[in-house]
């Protein structure tokens, strides 16, 4: 069975590609990628095509992780495609939602903070007009956060 996840921001070059990335390592450390795949898309459309921020890229290189993900926007038919959908804060999950038309599309829609350890149910903050530290601590909070949700992913595949 495969589980495919979305992670979604506003703009998708600075946090959901960020998440994809750490999301991507980590499965593949757990040698799981034909069981748990993932993408990322922004809510918005300002930088569609574009690779992600260089300050996101600049982050990941620092913990030897390599994007290579071009912006995209959410859309329709990502509501059948993914199980998760999750939002990197609460404006995001409101937008997302505004486009769901089904109960069963809802109910595929997840805030980061959910599954946070150390970060439990805090929003992941936009980094865009920070400075590179900015995006480094937004490093670590989705690295515990995909921490979070792998570990979710997998009792809930136990369980089946
Ligand atoms: P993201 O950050 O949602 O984490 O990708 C942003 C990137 C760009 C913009 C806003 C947020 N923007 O307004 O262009």
């Amino acid at each position: 069975m495969n589980i495919n996840v979305l992670f979604v921001c506003l703009g998708n070059i600075c946090r959901s590609p960020m998440a994809e990335g750490i999301f991507n390592e980590l499965i593949s450390q757990k040698s799981l990628h034909d069981q748990i795949t993932c993408d990322s898309a922004g809510t918005g459309n300002y930088h569609i095509g574009k690779l992600p921020d260089h300050r996101t890229i600049e982050v990941c290189n620092d913990n030897n992780i390599t994007l290579t993900h071009r912006c995209r926007q959410l859309k329709k038919e990502d509501f059948d495609t993914f199980a998760y959908i999750i939002a990197m804060d609460n404006e995001n999950l409101k937008k997302i939602k505004s486009l769901t038309e089904s109960a069963a599309h809802d109910k595929k829609v997840f805030l980061m903070g959910d599954f946070g350890k150390i970060y439990k149910n805090l929003p992941v903050p936009d980094p865009y007009y920070g400075s590179k530290k900015d995006f480094e601590q937004v490093y670590l909070q989705l690295l515990d956060t995909c921490e979070g949700l792998l570990q979710h992913l997998l009792a809930k595949k136990e369980a089946y």
